[in-house]
């Protein structure tokens, strides 16, 4: 076929863009790492975990962020807010909380010399204070952090100043799920991968549907029987940094036998990717079988009838990332709607080492210089539109 016969679809609509290979340098340069470090997460809102993780005042959450070379303490106070500090005493910079996650007293001991915060980072008492050189307490609180809540869910911003709101930053895609029921959605499952990648393919690897029937063949693709035709997303679009893809759902739905039976009592995961956008809640419509927003830069929040899941993607060097995948279901009524949503995830687990491994594969391969570019056809227009936003914030 004349190449240049192929109808563009969803590129129509974006005459700007350039249909140009793209360079690999990207992706192995530890130059081209640093510069994503400083100029794209030490300035953008990035997730951080979802208001519920620390429902009730006092309770708190750490998080390792080392693409910006911290750790962030998390923590909702008395009044209910939900602030993020530094982890980081005053005195010699100690973190002042060790765990994970828990309830404090309303304060945070650092368990080095015992100076004392409370919850709104205010510094409360330091230890052998007649001893020091005239410290001002009201200076030396715990050094806070941008922090803003979206649909519950909580993004800080590591600049001193953000350049817009979390609001303003989030726009593009807040009236699209709007009627969307986040909060009726519990955490359910979670898994964590260590990858040796480079954030951006992994990132990339989400950013079309088009991999399905190839790449899932053994796992999805044998519930939707899209293979052999061409394939085709139900939306693709740019949302400013962000990205939109949304697939159909499959002409046939043939799934496992166990996926089959714990259908019958609940929702897992590929049952609700076979479900019609028509039978969408009242409030809120899909676009296709599953919507999978695109959160410049690192986070996925992926829609499906019943249940969702959020990936957040973490930069630790220019070869290794770590995937966070979290798995939100309505609280399980009984055993068989526990059964249905177990089922899931486990299918859904499945999938995503395909996934996986791919990306590893790339990355082993990515630095030997033998391609210096890569090609992008139409349906790969989100991932184009996201490599235009990290050059832009790296050229910045
Ligand atoms: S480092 Fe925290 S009290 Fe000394
Ligand atoms: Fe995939």
């Amino acid at each position: 076929m004349d190449l240049a016969e192929q109808p563009i679809l969803f590129m129509d609509g974006h005459p700007e863009m350039e249909r140009t290979p793209v360079s690999t340098e990207p992706y192995v340069s530890v130059d081209y790492f640093e510069k994503e470090r400083e100029n794209i997460f030490r300035r953008t809102w990035i997730n951080v975990a979802r208001e519920s993780d620390v429902a009730e005042p006092n309770d708190y959450l750490v998080r390792e962020v080392q693409i910006a070379r911290t750790s962030v303490l998390i923590v909702r106070g008395k009044d209910n807010i939900v602030r993020a500090f530094h982890n980081m005493c005053s005195h010699r910079g100690n973190p002042v909380a060790w765990d994970e996650r828990g309830k404090c007293r309303g304060t945070f001991t650092c368990q080095f010399h015992g100076w004392v915060y409370n919850t709104q980072g205010e510094l409360v008492y330091i230890a052998d204070a007649d001893r020091f050189f005239g410290i001002d307490p009201t200076k030396n609180g715990l050094t806070p952090i941008h922090c803003d809540v979206w649909q519950g869910f909580i993004f800080v911003n590591f600049a001193e100043q953000p350049s817009e709101t979390l609001a303003d930053y989030m726009a593009p895609i807040t009236a699209r799920v709007a009627g969307y029921p986040f909060a009726d959605y519990s955490k359910t499952y979670c898994y964590k991968a260590d990858e040796a990648v480079n954030w951006k393919t992994l990132v990339e690897a989400q950013l079309e549907g088009w991999h399905l029937p190839t790449l899932h063949a053994k796992t999805l693709a044998k519930s939707a029987t899209n293979i052999g035709k061409r394939f085709t997303h139900s939306a693709l679009d740019c949302l400013g940094p962000h990205g939109f893809v949304s697939t159909f759902p499959p002409d046939v739905f043939n799934p496992s036998p166990v996926t089959a039976i714990s259908g019958r009592y609940g929702v897992g995961t590929f049952d609700a990717f076979a479900v019609d956008k028509e039978e969408g809640s009242e409030d809120h419509k899909l676009n296709g079988a599953f919507d999978l927003y695109h959160v410049f830069p690192n986070l996925y929040i992926g829609l499906l009838n019943g249940t969702y899941f959020t990936y957040n993607i973490w930069p630790i060097a220019v070869d290794r990332t770590i995937w966070e995948i979290t798995g939100y279901f309505p609280a399980a009524q009984n055993a068989g709607q526990l059964f249905a949503q177990q089922v899931g995830s486990i299918a859904f687990r499945d999938t995503l080492r395909e996934d996986g491994f791919t990306h590893e594969r790339i990355c082993s391969v990515m630095s030997s210089g033998a391609k210096k570019h890569l090609h992008l056809q139409d349906e790969e227009l989100a991932i184009r539109n996201f490599m235009n936003n990290v050059n832009a914030y790296v050229a910045a």
